[in-house]
């Protein structure tokens, strides 16, 4: 984390054009608030404190990229992020999830994080305590009784290269496995270890006003207390490397360690982003009413400390969240940013409005990204070597059926090409391999396209079922 290498702005931005297409404007937006989590802790550090990250408030209508902005920005962070759906949250006090388990869940991510680099970089280690191990379970090393030393002076030839004691021999034997082991002649042999048995779990039955965090710490306590437990079991060499090596890394490394470095990434780097944010907000307006909108309203008000920056309890400490970036997004088809309660808009000084995906946009959606429909698909119909290709007229002819759904029908925006695309493919995926068999070419042609789709669009009672 937080290397030279850290992308820069433009860098993030040209990694989240191989995803999504077009909204330049929230991709600069994201890239500067990314990039700027970097420059914050290369500033001296009386001003550290000082810079707060400016949250960013994504609004745009449904399918135009919001979500997959922060999957992939997820990906590039290279911090600790987690994604959480504000709908998903009730206030303090009902039965749910409370708003304060997103910083708990980025502390979990965020150590998980630091727990994988450092066993990786005592990997090499590891596996040097694992062959042991496994060594050990072939060829039990001899328990050589204190006070008496073998080979010297017990032994009965000597010097002539045959085993001079049963320890020797043992050692001998020993080394022979050993080099068996490395050159992979055992993968296969069975062998007797003993595993971890995962930590035993507790329920523990929630008791009214008892939060999440203490419940979990509870849990976590008496499992604590429980004896580790081990259990014999009978696996292949191969098996058993794999099984042991992280518990052997987990013995090199301090998790007192990971857990402080865990936690300043976490209050450093860390990016929170709530997707779905218009769930919260109350549509009327009206209030003093009673209902979903007071508990959407008191979901917003348990957000605002977080956002605002305070202390959260979790199970490796404590966060404070002052300095976690927030990043909010919402469609807003019901509600607008303005119905959210002004103290919570006041969080998110940033606004970026995604713009409607055009005809145009459609058309690239399908061709150009890295995870496209038509790469998803030629791929599928790979495995059974069957060879799809879209000729590019096919492609302008599906994205102005989708936008003429989108358009006609309800906007869905590119989620229609989903549609679209599954509709135009279906009888193909079912005909194939039955019926079209392997080493076939075939090829979606603009004729084709109108031939399936045409006449949906056209009857737009029956699209609204089919498409
Ligand atoms: N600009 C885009 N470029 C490429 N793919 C896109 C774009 N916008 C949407 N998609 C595709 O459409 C699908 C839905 O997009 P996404 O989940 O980002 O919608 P959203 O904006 O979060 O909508 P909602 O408000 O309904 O949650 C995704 O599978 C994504 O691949
Ligand atoms: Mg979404």
């Amino acid at each position: 984390m937080l290397n030279d290498t850290f992308l820069t702005p433009a860098q993030i931005v040209a990694e989240l054009d191989k995803y999504i297409i077009g909204q330049h404007e929230a991709k600069r937006h994201v890239a500067i608030a990314l990039r700027n989590r970097w420059r914050r802790l290369h500033a001296p550090l009386d001003m550290q404190a000082e810079i707060v990250p400016n949250n960013i408030l994504m609004i745009g209508a449904t399918g135009v990229g919001k979500t997959e902005i922060a999957r992939r920005l997820a990906h590039l962070a290279d911090a600790p992020f987690v994604k959480v759906e504000a709908s998903k949250f009730t206030e303090v006090g009902y039965v749910g999830r409370d708003v304060e388990s997103m910083v708990r869940d980025l502390a979990e991510q965020s150590v998980n994080r630091v727990k994988a680099r450092r066993q990786e970089a005592v990997k090499a280690q590891a596996a040097e305590a694992v062959e042991e191990v496994i060594l050990d379970a072939l060829i039990p090393p001899i328990s050589q009784p204190a006070g008496i030393k073998t080979g010297v002076g017990f032994g009965s030839g000597g010097g002539d290269g045959t085993p001079t004691s049963d320890a020797e021999l043992n050692e001998r034997t020993r080394e022979r496995f050993r080099q068996k082991i490395r050159n992979g002649e055992l993968e296969d042999r069975k062998i007797e270890i003993q595993v971890a048995q995962g930590a035993p779990s507790i329920g523990i039955m929630g008791a009214p006003g008892m939060d999440e965090s203490a419940m979990s710490g509870l849990q976590d306590m008496l499992g604590n207390m429980m004896p580790k437990k081990t259990r014999k079991r009978k696996v292949t060499v191969a098996e058993a490397r794999r099984l042991l090596l992280d518990e052997e890394a987990g013995k090199l490394i301090d998790m007192d360690e990971v857990k402080d470095e865990a936690i300043r990434q976490c209050e450093n780097a860390g990016i929170i982003f709530i997707d779905e944010i218009d769930k919260v907000a109350s549509s009327g307006g009206k209030s003093g009413g009673s209902g979903p909108d007071v508990s959407r309203q008191g979901v917003q008000r348990d957000l605002l400390p977080i956002v605002e920056g305070s202390a959260v309890n979790t199970k490796y400490g404590i966060v404070n969240t002052d300095h976690i970036l927030f990043i909010a997004a919402g469609a807003f088809h019901v509600s607008k940013p303005s119905d959210l309660i002004p103290e919570l808009q006041g969080r998110f000084p940033i606004r970026v409005e995604l713009q409607s995906l055009t005809k145009d946009d459609f058309y690239h959606i399908l061709k150009e990204p890295r995870n496209a429909l038509t790469k998803q698909y030629e791929a599928l119909l790979q495995a059974e070597a069957v060879e799809l290709t879209f000729d590019d007229e096919a492609l302008l002819r599906l994205a102005e059926i989708a936008f003429e759904v989108n358009a006609e029908v309800e906007n869905i925006g590119a989620r229609r090409l989903h549609t679209v695309m599954s509709r135009l493919l279906n009888d193909i995926l079912y005909d194939v391999p039955d019926k079209i068999g392997p080493n076939a070419h075939i090829q979606i042609t603009a004729a084709l396209v109108d031939e399936r789709l045409s006449s949906m669009v056209k009857n737009r009672d029956l699209s609204q079922y089919i498409l």
